[in-house]
């Protein structure tokens, strides 16, 4: 088995724990920040093509534009850039846990939207950002972080998961599991999206009455 399969297998095994038991990730944490600091130089080239079109799709769905954005497990920045170019009005942040996906994410950035995107490291665990910050999260192949995504949601945003390659992406939550947790803290509309060989989920945050 060569790096990239362990990888992907560790990330399957990953995301099955901390998802079942979010007190877990502390343990997986530097084993999967050194994991994605290794991979960031070739992440680009490992992607492929259209890994981002049920993400886009579910996007393209959202009922009004988000006035901040954030892009969680961002990665190289795709998802961020793409929410950019899609809402020219929106501030757009992607976060990554890996500091080399950091840098290259921001080598990405265009020079037209240099003043409203940004990437800094953060932990999705952890975010260091005040409740409601943001009217959508978005997950790219992406362990979620419920309670704490939830938090930095605004009423009546949008949080979002896509998984490029549907259940086959290493980094995988089944839409029911998906569905259930997001039920359980107050998430309503629930959408599901396929594009290419990927399935993406759109849920909103109730507005407080
Ligand atoms: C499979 S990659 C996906 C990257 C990008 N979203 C994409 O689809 O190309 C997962 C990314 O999430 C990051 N990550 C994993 N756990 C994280 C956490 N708790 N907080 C922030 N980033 C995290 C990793 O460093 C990695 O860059």
């Amino acid at each position: 088995m060569n790096r990239i399969e362990l990888g992907r297998k560790f990330a399957r095994l990953t995301t099955n724990a901390v998802v079942a038991r979010p007190r877990l990730w502390r343990l997986f944490r530097p084993l999967m920040r050194r994991q994605f600091d290794t991979l960031a130089p070739q992440w680009d080239e490992i992607r492929s093509p259209g890994h981002l079109d049920a993400y886009e799709a579910a996007l393209a769905a959202l009922s009004g534009p988000p006035r901040r954005a954030l892009d969680v497990g961002t990665g190289t920045g795709d998802g961020a850039l793409t929410i950019a170019r899609r809402f020219p009005q929106a501030d757009v942040l992607g976060v990554d846990l890996a500091e080399t996906m950091v840098t290259k994410a921001r080598e990405k950035v265009p020079e037209d939207q240099a003043a409203r995107v940004r990437f800094q490291a953060a932990d999705a665990s952890k975010l260091p950002f005040p409740d409601e910050s943001f009217e959508l999260v978005a997950h790219a192949n992406m362990i979620p972080f419920f309670d704490e995504l939830t938090r930095v949601l605004a009423p009546g945003g949008h949080a979002l998961f896509a998984f490029s390659g549907g259940a086959g992406t290493p980094i995988y939550v089944p839409f029911e599991r998906l569905r259930n947790e997001l039920r359980r803290r107050g998430f309503v509309d629930f959408a599901e999206f396929e594009a290419g060989a990927g399935t993406a989920l759109l849920a909103r945050k109730r507005a407080t009455p």
